[in-house]
């Protein structure tokens, strides 16, 4: 009898977690059991961090105490930033890619895979994660890099470091939101594929290139970067009915829209629009959220009865676009935001693992004979 097969793995549960909680009817998210609304509204990545990968919200002396573990953690060794160099003109996630491979010969837990040691080299992948990101970014463009400032939080030494220039509370706030959004989600592809690289017993550096290699796709990270380009090809929200007709008559995908397990909007969402509009307000271009809102409430409108929403990603890429990041490197954000949750999902994996090994229904050819080259 033919197996049953679960293409995309849909629906497939793969083990049990205590990382995050996912209600895609109702469209909820829990981190470590706290409302995502709770988290963005209320907390701070530092904090998320902290309560990912240690299952609690830190007393103030704790997270004093792992701020200053993650400044201390954020310089990367000049022979990174040289590797970085010498990949300068491969997209910023190629080089957040080789940036930590490179890393891994500078940590000296990386063949320890027990739990304290995975969250450890997590913790520190998470703090110099946005140097590599920011290094790369700089010498692409022939300036030297900028040293993190233990002055600034995460979000707001990010930025820093990138434009050479103290961010302002307000895009500071932003981006500490932004990566919390982001910070994890499930079995998500990028997730599973780092806890397919855990579960062989491989290093914790080897899991999360994994995790950037998958997240690259413009079905998973990539879509922020496909909505901003989008909106820019629409120029006007008068054009966008008939800019979204042509993809969709053709069987094509308005990016930042749908999602495997979100059959209701997808809570993180409603954070991003908000902030898109009121930093489109701020800055006098609110062309890009007019534009988006359109064809979130005049055209997908007719897709919520197939359980098609927006995403984390629609909004997402317009709130970096007015901050002035460059659309390539949209979707390292969302990396440098998801470490921890790879973390988590890797150090769960090695605490109880099980080789993550499926099995492929063969539909081909059987039993044909080996004719030699000179006969063929
Ligand atoms: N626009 C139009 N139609 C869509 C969209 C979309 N964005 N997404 C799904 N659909 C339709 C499909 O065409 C399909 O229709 P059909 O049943 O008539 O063939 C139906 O909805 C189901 O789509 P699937 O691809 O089977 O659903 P799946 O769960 O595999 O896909 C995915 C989820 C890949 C995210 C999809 O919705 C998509 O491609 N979205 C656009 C890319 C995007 O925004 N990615 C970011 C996801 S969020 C994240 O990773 C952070």
């Amino acid at each position: 009898m033919a197996p049953e097969i679960m293409k995309g793995l849909k629906d497939v549960y793969l083990d049990t977690t205590e990382s995050s909680f996912i209600d895609g009817q109702e469209g909820k998210l829990l981190y470590r059991g706290y409302n995502i609304h709770d988290l963005a509204e209320k907390s701070t990545f530092e904090e998320v961090i902290y309560l990912l990968l240690y299952g609690n919200l830190p007393s103030k002396e704790q997270l004093a105490e792992f701020d200053v573990h993650l400044k201390a953690n954020r310089r990367i060794p000049d022979e990174v930033i040289q590797v970085l160099e010498l990949v300068k003109n491969s997209h910023p996630m190629d080089a957040l890619r080789t940036g930590i491979s490179a890393m891994s010969a500078f940590d000296p837990e990386v063949t320890d895979n027990s739990v304290d040691a995975t969250i450890r080299k997590g913790i520190r992948l998470t703090a110099m994660g946005p140097t590599i990101v920011a290094a790369h970014h700089r010498l692409r463009q022939g300036l030297e890099p900028v040293a993190p400032n233990p002055d600034l939080n995460h979000a707001g030494n990010f930025l820093y470091m990138l434009f050479g220039e103290v961010p302002d509370q307000e895009t500071t706030n932003l981006l500490d939101v932004d990566f919390i959004l982001h910070a994890e989600h499930g079995a998500n592809a990028s997730a599973f594929g780092a806890r397919v690289a855990a579960s062989t017993i491989s290093d914790l550096h080897s899991a999360v290139v994994t995790g950037v290699g998958v997240l690259k796709g413009p079905a998973h990270g990539g879509a922020a970067e496909e909505v901003m380009k989008m909106a820019l090809e629409i120029g006007q929200p008068e054009n966008a009915e008939e800019y979204c007709r042509n993809i969709l008559d053709n069987g094509g995908r308005i990016m930042g829209f749908g999602h495997r397990v979100y059959k209701a909007e997808d809570p993180r969402a409603r954070h991003l629009r908000d902030r898109s509009r009121a930093l489109g307000e701020k800055l006098g271009e609110p062309r890009w959220f007019q534009i988006l809102n359109y064809v979130e409430e005049e055209v997908m409108v007719r897709y919520r009865s197939r359980g098609i929403f927006v995403n984390v990603d629609f909004f997402a890429g317009s709130i970096y676009y007015l901050l002035d990041i460059p659309d390539d490197l949209f979707i390292s954000i969302f990396a440098l935001g998801r470490i921890p949750g790879w973390t988590l999902q890797c150090a769960e994996q090695y605490d109880d693992n099980i080789l993550i090994r499926p099995l492929l229904e063969y539909s081909g050819e059987m039993d044909l004979e080996y004719v030699p080259i000179e006969q063929r």
